[in-house]
């Protein structure tokens, strides 16, 4: 039993079950649309509402060692509660997203080099298969339909509020029992419903199980619409500039920048999706390393420049819990029309994070079902759309029903740890690879790789450990739960063991 849990598949029979005429997908994706889905997963919300907690910092804290980052508890036991206080990182706030685009570059290098090597779907999941074996390949696809799953959640229960509020500024009012969760943290249990969250991802499901070529071309329009209005936002704004609010430019240091860099973290989330879709790729082994690192550039661009402008039309405090920052500096100098375009550039952000996403995760659910890991049925493909369409389903309901009835936006936070427990295990995997098989051809190389993968893995724990405790916890028991799944059905029912069971007959 021990040799099948750390039993690894290898690279060339992982490429040919993907070559199974039954379970083989359609190959359109060029370097163009690859960034486009890049750019499409990681601009969301995060930027038009994280932005301003990051540089202003929190004052109320809640008085529970559960929301303490990590980091703190170690150091400092039950004093924690008393240390916290998230010190803000004022204007500096550009300095902690260019240096979190930093850290994502590391794990977009090392994303790049197996993602050249095994261009196949599945993303983190399939690369750990290949070096870490079937148990840590089993522990990081759960981890990975976590991130997918848990951050469209929250991103449907907050597009619902979105329509919401713009039909009311057209006076028209959705009754509350239609438009809001059953259960809310606030509120407790009502007979609700979001409708408008559930049907949002039911419609991108619909698209998603169409075509890949599709859904990739209206990922690039709102990809188009969302830029355009960050621009319109960036220009109209940069005229109201004052460099007096950026001083002082680093009022807490270098603590204030690192803290707002684990808070801003969540904005970049989504890089990693653009290697689930290796599969429908024309040329994967030149235009996934291009479009995984292409979308991490024109992001970083785009979040360095809104965070400076931000930050120079208002003073940094005046975001002090505000959940939408953008929209009260807009209102503040007096720009109500640019306000409704980025409103525009939000929705449209939302739908294109909300799209890629759920790609991603019906290609994991896809992945680990040939395998066997999962049940059959859901590697099965559309004959005419050669789309994943059972995994497309499945991971629509497993993310429009809870949407429709929790509120989890306070739980978003295990995407971001999800996503860094994901980053560790692939640069580990780059290393493992390169001594297991030095050979293998790689058209993309992490350039110092003996550097950069173990600097990947540093700087990812050091954003895990700035995470609250309560995090962790949530984390270990969503492990938990995957390890019994695997115990109880996986492990006998996996293709691996089948394979080498008839090669040893
Ligand atoms: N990176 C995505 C966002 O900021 C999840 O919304």
């Amino acid at each position: 039993m021990g040799s099948q849990l750390f039993r690894t598949k290898s690279i060339d029979r992982l490429i040919a079950d993907s070559e199974d005429p039954e379970r083989r997908l359609r190959k359109t994706l060029g370097v163009l649309a690859l960034t486009a889905l890049g750019v499409g997963a990681i601009i969301g919300t995060g930027i038009f509402i994280l932005t301003g907690t990051a540089a202003a910092g929190e004052v109320v804290q809640d008085a529970s060692l559960l929301k303490a980052p990590l980091l703190d508890v170690l150091l400092h036991g039950k004093a924690a509660v008393s240390v916290m206080g998230r010190p803000g990182a004022g204007p500096a706030i550009a300095l902690s997203f260019f240096g979190v685009a930093m850290v994502c570059a590391l794990a977009g290098l090392c994303y790049a080099e197996l993602a050249s090597m095994i261009p196949i779907a599945g993303s983190a999941y399939t690369y750990t298969y290949a070096t870490l074996g079937e148990l840590v390949a089993w522990i990081i696809g759960w981890d990975l339909i976590l991130e997918y799953a848990v951050s469209n959640m929250a991103v449907a229960v907050g597009f619902s509020a979105y329509v919401d509020s713009l039909l009311q500024s057209f006076g028209i009012h959705l009754p509350a029992a239609l438009a809001t969760p059953a259960y809310t943290p606030q509120g407790g249990w009502h007979l609700n419903f979001n409708l408008p969250g559930f049907i949002v991802v039911m419609l991108l499901t619909w698209l998603l199980v169409k075509g890949i070529k599709e859904s990739a071309e209206a990922n690039s329009i709102m990809v188009g619409v969302k830029l355009v209005a960050i621009c319109i936002f960036i220009f109209a704004a940069a005229k109201y500039i004052q460099p007096a609010n950026w001083k002082p430019f680093m009022p807490n240091g270098w603590q204030g920048v690192l803290t707002g860099g684990s808070i801003v973290f969540f904005t970049y989330i989504g890089f990693d999706s653009v290697s689930t879709a290796a599969e429908e790729c024309k040329n994967p082994k030149r235009d996934l390393p291009l479009g995984i690192l292409f979308s991490l550039l024109i992001c970083a661009v785009f979040y360095v420049t809104v965070a400076i402008v931000l930050t120079g039309i208002q003073p940094y405090k005046i975001f002090l819990g505000d959940a939408a920052p953008v929209a009260t500096a807009l209102k503040n100098i007096g720009l109500d029309s640019v306000q409704r375009v980025v409103t525009v550039g939000a929705l449209t952000g939302m739908i294109s994070s909300l799209l890629v996403f759920q790609l991603g995760q019906a290609r994991v659910w896809f992945a680990m079902s040939r395998d066997g890991l999962l049940p059959r049925t859901f590697s099965k493909v559309h004959p005419r759309y050669r789309t994943p369409y059972v995994a497309t389903w499945v991971a629509g309901i497993f993310v429009g029903i809870p949407a429709g009835i929790f509120d989890i936006g306070t739980l978003a936070d295990l995407s971001n740890i999800g996503t860094l427990f994901a980053f560790v295990l692939v640069s580990i995997s780059v290393l493992v690879l390169r001594r297991t098989q030095p050979d293998r051809p790689r058209s993309f190389r992490v350039p110092m790789a003996w550097l950069i993968a173990p600097l990947s893995v540093f700087f990812c724990f050091i954003l895990m450990a700035g995470l609250p405790l309560e995090n962790w916890i949530r984390f270990i028991v969503w492990l938990a739960i995957g390890l019994v799944i695997y115990f109880t059905y996986s492990r006998k029912r996996s293709q691996l063991r089948d394979a080498e069971a008839s090669e040893g007959q």
